[in-house]
């Protein structure tokens, strides 16, 4: 049954990958509730149809932070997006700045700031965790600057770990991790030649460049774990907002509460994201919390959203449901494992399509047409 293309692609990665990539992707947190949570809600999302409107002429392009963006939709930041296809930050990047949108390079990439930024013709994004080691931090913001990169995403949805119980089943953790990995690698020969051997070094680029050493896939969760910090509160943010002078927008915002606190601390824009359901499951997917963060926030900073969009038409329920832009994760990252930059390219067209019907049938000709109007009400 074909459903998306980000469905065809999530079949293509899981043949292709071996199982301790394809499950540390696909999984979530705990019994995996907000992971289906985010994909069901938005499904269910029910728009209402127009017709006889003269939709011959559509416009998707929109503007956020004095970016021009063809559409709506930027990838998000995906740690080691670099071990699903050779060098896959640059070439995700590079599809993305094909298509005239944004690509976020994640913290915990394998491909460093350096090799990425170039690679592209348009400014990239960085995401920053809040770890306790405040030097790599620095060091890391002073490398994005020099970089040329133009938003930070700074998110703040993981002051521990999410409980991952896949990863433990899967042998990305867990007893013999390695040697599983390695078993599961043999039986997996394409991409154990494309990208197990040919697409080295496999480190945590950003992290060794500050540590001067190389930093393995095994020691990525011990280097993550031993780095989270419990302790951060708004005011720890201070200093990066004064260092940081291009936008910076707050991930990982799920309550009106603390959208309101973003405000006030002056962030530029915030993220309705649930980490795609690996933080804490249970809490509410993210097009159940976006209406009422809109409401608190909407017009005060840019709404960004992310968790649980397959498809052009969840992009545009999303900004029915009040995000300026939405941020693309699982689906970009099947489309990279299948079949590369490629891959990556098909699905950003598949989604505009989708998007052009999804506007037609609703009557909405630019996205500031896209709006709560386009929702059927509750009956
Ligand atoms: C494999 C994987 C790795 C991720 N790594 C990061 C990361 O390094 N930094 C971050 O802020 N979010 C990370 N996220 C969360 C994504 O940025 C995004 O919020 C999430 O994927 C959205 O949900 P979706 O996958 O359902 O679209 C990761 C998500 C996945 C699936």
């Amino acid at each position: 049954m074909i459903i998306s293309a980000s469905t065809d692609y999530r079949a293509a990665a899981q043949r292709k990958l071996p199982p301790f990539l394809f499950h540390y992707a696909d999984g979530g947190a705990y019994a995996e509730h907000t992971l289906r949570r985010n994909v069901a809600d938005l499904s269910d999302i029910e728009l209402r149809q127009r017709v006889l409107k003269n939709m011959s002429e559509l416009d998707l392009s929109t503007e956020l932070f004095g970016e021009k963006m063809s559409m709506p939709v930027g990838l998000a930041p995906v740690g080691l997006t670099g071990m699903f296809a050779r060098r896959g930050e640059v070439q995700a990047a590079k599809a993305a700045a094909a298509k005239g949108i944004p690509f976020t390079l994640s913290t915990v990439s394998v491909c460093p700031i350096e090799e990425v930024a170039p690679a592209i013709d348009r400014p990239m994004w960085f995401q920053l965790y809040v770890l306790k080691d405040r030097g790599f931090m620095k060091n890391a913001l002073e490398r994005a600057k020099a970089a040329g990169c133009s938003t930070l995403v700074f998110t703040v949805d993981m002051p521990v770990p999410g409980a991952r119980y896949r990863d433990a089943h899967s042998g990305m953790s867990g007893p013999n991790a390695t040697l599983r990995r390695m078993l599961q690698a043999m039986t997996h020969p394409q991409w154990a030649w494309d990208v197990g051997l040919m697409g080295k070094p496999h480190d945590l680029g950003n992290i060794s460049a500050y540590r001067g050493n190389p930093t393995g896939l095994a020691d990525y969760i011990g280097w993550l774990g031993a780095n989270f910090d419990p302790s951060i509160s708004w005011k720890d943010l201070e200093w990066i907002r004064d260092f940081w002078d291009g936008p910076m927008v707050i991930k990982g915002i799920l309550d009106p509460e603390d959208a309101r606190d973003a405000v006030t601390f002056g962030a530029d824009g915030i993220i309705v994201s649930n980490h795609g359901g690996r933080q804490l499951d249970g809490v509410l997917s993210s097009a159940r919390a976006l209406p009422a963060i809109a409401d608190a926030v909407k017009g005060e900073l840019k709404i960004l959203a992310d968790s649980g969009i397959r498809t052009g038409l969840d992009v545009v329920r999303m900004l029915a449901l009040g995000a300026d832009t939405v941020l693309l994760g699982r689906a970009f990252l099947y489309a990279l494992a299948a079949a590369g930059g490629a891959g990556v390219s098909n699905l950003l067209d598949l989604i505009e399509k989708e998007m052009r019907v999804a506007m037609v049938l609703t009557g909405a000709k630019s996205i500031a047409e896209i709006t709560p109007d386009l929702l059927v009400k509750e009956r």
